[in-house]
């Protein structure tokens, strides 16, 4: 049978994962979310005290990364189960800087792409559709506005039990939107096929029910 994938990206908190995890278990899909393992590279420079600012550091430790995720959807950092720690403020913080580093993006799509060969996936991101995937079958760039990403961001941290700001959120969406547009290597873009979906005024089944849709009828 034919493996399909299907391409989410957007800027931060626009849902992409929540969407994309219900969306795999109604198709039977494998979900990887390549944010987490960006997430999961940066818990281990900041564990290791390694400058998250100092890119000739950072990639340096590339062979010593081995990143898995499990079918469960839980992290793993050279076996050592992050899936929690990823989504702390510290990490939250130096993801934009580390994950914009060329040899790391290099060594993680490498890793995404052999996902991809393996399974029917759909897959999460910045880049997935313009540089991971750029043959997806299916592309979808998921909006809404800084303030609806902010609340529902928040929202999910304190379910979570993380702590949390607001505030604090807000800022950061807009500081990584900024950084995650502007880098010079696999920048946040619209693939030019992919199919734009501004989410601010939908429900999660709303967003849901649309990209099943999207999907349905370009694999027939
Ligand atoms: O989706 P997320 O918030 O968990 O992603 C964390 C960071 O990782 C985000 O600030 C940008 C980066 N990222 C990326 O550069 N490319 C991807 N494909 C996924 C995430």
């Amino acid at each position: 049978m034919k493996l399909i994938s299907v391409a989410i990206d957007g800027p931060s908190a626009a849902g992409k994962s929540t969407i994309a995890k219900i969306v795999a278990t109604k198709l039977s899909l494998t979900y990887i979310d390549t944010g987490a393992m960006y997430r999961a590279f940066t818990w281990y420079v900041l564990e290791k005290n390694i400058d998250p600012n100092n890119e000739v550091d950072c990639t340096s430790v590339i062979p010593n990364v081995h990143i898995h995720l499990n079918k469960d959807g839980k992290v793993f950092c050279n076996k050592i189960d992050v899936t929690k720690e990823i989504r702390g403020l510290e990490v939250t913080k130096h993801v934009s800087a580390v994950s914009s580093y060329r040899a790391i993006r290099l060594a993680l799509v490498e890793l995404q792409r052999e996902m991809a060969k393996k399974d029917s996936v759909i897959m999460d991101g910045r880049d997935i559709g313009t540089y991971v995937l750029p043959s997806a079958d299916v592309k979808i760039f998921l909006v809404a506005s800084v303030e609806t990403r902010a609340i529902r961001r928040y929202k999910e941290n304190i379910e979570k039990g993380i702590e949390c700001d607001l505030e604090f959120i807000k800022k950061d969406i807009e500081r990584r939107d900024k950084f995650d547009s502007s880098r010079s290597f696999a920048p946040l873009k619209q693939a030019e096929d992919a199919i734009l979906l501004d989410t601010s005024d939908l429900n999660i089944e709303q967003v849901v029910e649309r990209v099943i849709a999207i999907i349905e009828k370009k694999v027939k």
